[in-house]
């Protein structure tokens, strides 16, 4: 990892900014990025004292000349490009006939386009060097999931998305991987979105959440492996499992607690 060049859609806070910190803990010298530039730089600033090499590129991964922009910015301050986390993402918890349409857009816009237009202009450079190209997706992208449905189909086609390119670079060198990250604490600053389209604090205490320091160390050892996925946690291995094999089964156990998810996860 010493002196590799790593881009962290996403990662003024949360697990995008773990990520970004793990990166640069082993070497790497990292490209940070998110929309205001106050939290960005207040990430930025930390970094520095911490001795890590950073710059800050103030984008939003959803309009594709900012998507083109971060990566002109990386290649102009660094001269190269070797990992690309797409990580920059939102959720929605909502009844799918009660989601207004604008919401449902910012959950692709953000989640998958910007994932996909940050990644076509990155793509040259990653193959020059044989680099990396990562794709955060969700638990909720192995199996679909009530009051979750916007999330995590969207989730679910990054996964061909990355199968796709992963097929279509064969012979380029270029590791492509997709992390299925399980709940995890939630930053102070998180906002999810609601079925109009507002932010507001995400329901907790459904699943047991996972610290966010850990959560960056696996993704950063499955980069430093190469491996193509990563299932976090026991019960993602579990749910990993039950999705390919016996998804009836997985239908019918979430079909069984619907109430309960309901309430849990839109208090209604
Ligand atoms: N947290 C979980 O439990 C969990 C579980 C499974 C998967 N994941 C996935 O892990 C990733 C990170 O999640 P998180 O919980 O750390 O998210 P988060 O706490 O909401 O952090 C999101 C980061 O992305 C930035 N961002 C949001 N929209 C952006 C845009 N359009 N362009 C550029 N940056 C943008 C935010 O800063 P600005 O607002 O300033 O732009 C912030 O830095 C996401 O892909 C998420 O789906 C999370």
């Amino acid at each position: 990892m010493k002196d590799k060049v790593a881009l962290v859609t996403g990662s003024s806070y949360g697990i995008g900014r773990e990520i970004a910190r793990e990166l640069a803990k082993r070497g790497c010298r990292v490209v940070i990025n998110a929309r205001n530039p106050q939290r960005l730089k207040k990430t930025a600033d930390e970094f520095r004292e911490s001795g890590f090499e950073v710059h800050a590129v103030a984008a939003d991964i959803t309009k594709k000349e900012d998507a083109e922009r971060l990566i002109e910015e990386s290649m102009m301050r660094f001269g190269r490009l070797d990992i690309l986390v797409n990580n920059a993402g939102t959720n929605l918890f909502g009844e799918f006939e009660k989601t207004e349409p604008e919401a449902m857009r910012r959950i692709v816009e953000v989640n998958y386009l910007g994932a996909m237009y940050v990644s076509k202009v990155a793509l040259p450079h990653l193959k020059e060097v044989q680099g990396h190209l990562v794709f955060i997706s969700s638990l909720a992208g192995l199996h679909g999931l009530p009051y979750l449905s916007v999330y995590s189909s969207v989730k679910m086609a990054l996964t061909s998305l990355a199968q796709s390119l992963r097929i279509e670079t064969h012979g380029t060198g270029l590791h492509v991987g997709i992390a299925y990250i399980g709940a995890t604490k939630a930053d102070p600053e998180k906002r999810v979105l609601n079925e109009k389209g507002e932010l507001i604090k995400r329901p907790e205490g459904l699943l047991k959440l996972e610290p966010i320091p850990d959560v960056a160390r696996r993704v950063v050892r499955m980069i430093e492996r190469r491996n193509f996925r990563l299932v976090h946690t026991p019960i993602g291995k579990l749910n990993d499992l039950a999705s390919r094999y016996f998804p009836g089964l997985v239908s019918w156990a979430l079909r069984r607690n619907l109430k309960k998810l309901k309430r849990e996860m839109l208090g209604k």
